[in-house]
């Protein structure tokens, strides 16, 4: 921490009355899972679904907020802690405000999405963490970035699942199977799990 000399200041409105405006909870479902696992497409998909049951929610997907936010960080092991560490603050302050906070990030060390997750907790926000669960071969064989192909011809170095990490989360609250399901399913799986924990109503 390198600022000092900085104050918290307390909202003069509290979150419940945000929700309550909203008519819904604030929370945080972070997708987790290989390149090309399905991620992003399954977290677009149930934005979409959210809003059209009349639910305000929002992707926070990593292709995109590396082109602003996080555009001065790139692959190596501390700039994706950086990237997570960020996002996690980011879904913190949306989910605070309200929002259904759909975060797709590869997010590959399981310590940071456990920091993510402690740090929701101890705001009193919650977290879901789904695992999106493709087989490396199946994600490589997808591969609609032809990153796959890259990291094997080594034109790509530190790809994720090639030669660089990914540890997959070992107790999530839910595992999304892609290869034998339409992200439009998984998406309405999803819903189905909210509204069986409760999450999607103030
Ligand atoms: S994370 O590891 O820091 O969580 P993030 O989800 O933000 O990654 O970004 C992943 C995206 O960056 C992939 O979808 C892919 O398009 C692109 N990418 C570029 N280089 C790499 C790499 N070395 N490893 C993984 N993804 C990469």
């Amino acid at each position: 921490m390198n600022a000092t000399n900085i104050t918290w200041h307390m909202n003069h409105v509290k979150r419940e009355e945000r929700e309550h405006l909203l008519g819904q909870k604030g929370i945080t479902i972070w997708l987790t899972g290989l390149p090309s696992s399905g991620k992003s497409t399954t977290a677009f998909t149930l934005e979409h679904d959210l809003i059209k049951r009349g639910r305000l929610a929002y992707v926070l997907d990593g292709d995109n907020v590396r082109h602003g936010l996080n555009k001065n960080l790139g692959f190596s092991a501390e700039d994706r802690e950086e990237n997570i560490r960020r996002i996690s603050e980011v879904a913190l302050l949306f989910a605070d405000a309200g929002i259904i906070t759909i975060t797709s990030f590869i997010s590959p060390y399981r310590q940071d999405r456990d920091l993510a997750r402690k740090k929701h907790g101890e705001k009193g926000l919650p977290f879901i963490e789904i695992f999106v669960d493709t087989p490396i071969e199946i994600c490589e064989a997808r591969d609609p970035k032809g990153l796959y192909k890259k990291a094997r011809m080594g034109e790509l170095k530190g790809f994720t699942g090639i030669d660089d990490p990914y540890e997959s989360p070992l107790n999530p609250e839910f595992v999304s199977r892609t290869e034998a399901k339409s992200p439009e399913i998984l998406s309405l799986e999803i819903i189905d799990y909210l509204r069986s924990e409760n999450l999607l109503r103030s």
